[in-house]
């Protein structure tokens, strides 16, 4: 498996990947499959997407996204990682977590933040040995399928 950035013409594979977390109702207060337009909508200037290949499959991604619009946050992004259900333990999410990491530092972005949800596991303990910290808990935070879910705050300083 191999990283490198993500480009335009990967949104139709990211979109697929992300549909999956959608689905597996662990990863996400999303709901609704998402297109890839809408995965396209998500470049810009600022925030690096990495993408790792397998054989030239796109099989996970990882992303940044604006945390907030006020101009002192625009060091701080907001992420998230995917990794397409047949690759899942074999690495991928590792991979494509380092290559945001340093990709983000590179950027000139100073830390990365994220909610995880309480129940998802894998996602803890992957972040935790990529010495994302847990900040606390935000208790129902908002419904997932007209479920209040609790969810962890995660940060890291680049
Ligand atoms: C969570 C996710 C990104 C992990 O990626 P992955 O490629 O499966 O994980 P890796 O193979 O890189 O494993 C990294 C570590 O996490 C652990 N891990 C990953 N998934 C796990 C799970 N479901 N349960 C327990 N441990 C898990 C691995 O055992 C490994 O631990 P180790 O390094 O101490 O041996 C992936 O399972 C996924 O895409 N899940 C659905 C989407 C999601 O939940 N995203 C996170 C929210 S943004």
């Amino acid at each position: 498996m191999e990283t490198r950035p993500a480009r335009r013409q990967d949104a139709s594979a990211i979109a697929s990947i992300y549909n999956q977390g959608i689905e597996d109702r662990l990863a996400t207060f999303e709901a609704r499959p998402h297109s890839a337009a809408e995965v396209e909508a998500w470049f810009d200037e600022s925030h690096p997407i990495i993408v790792v290949e397998a054989d030239d499959r796109v099989v996970a991604y990882a992303a940044t996204f604006s945390y907030r619009p006020r101009d002192y946050y625009r060091g701080v992004a907001d992420f998230s990682v995917y990794v397409d259900r047949d690759f899942r333990l074999q690495g991928a999410g590792r991979m494509a977590m380092e290559a945001l990491v340093h990709a983000a530092r590179q950027a000139g972005l100073w830390k990365l933040v994220s909610r995880i949800f309480v129940e998802n596991l894998g996602s803890r303990h992957l972040l935790a040995s990529l010495s994302f910290r847990e900040v606390g808990v935000y208790e129902r935070h908002a419904r997932l399928d007209g479920e209040w879910r609790n969810v962890v705050i995660v940060e890291r300083l680049l």
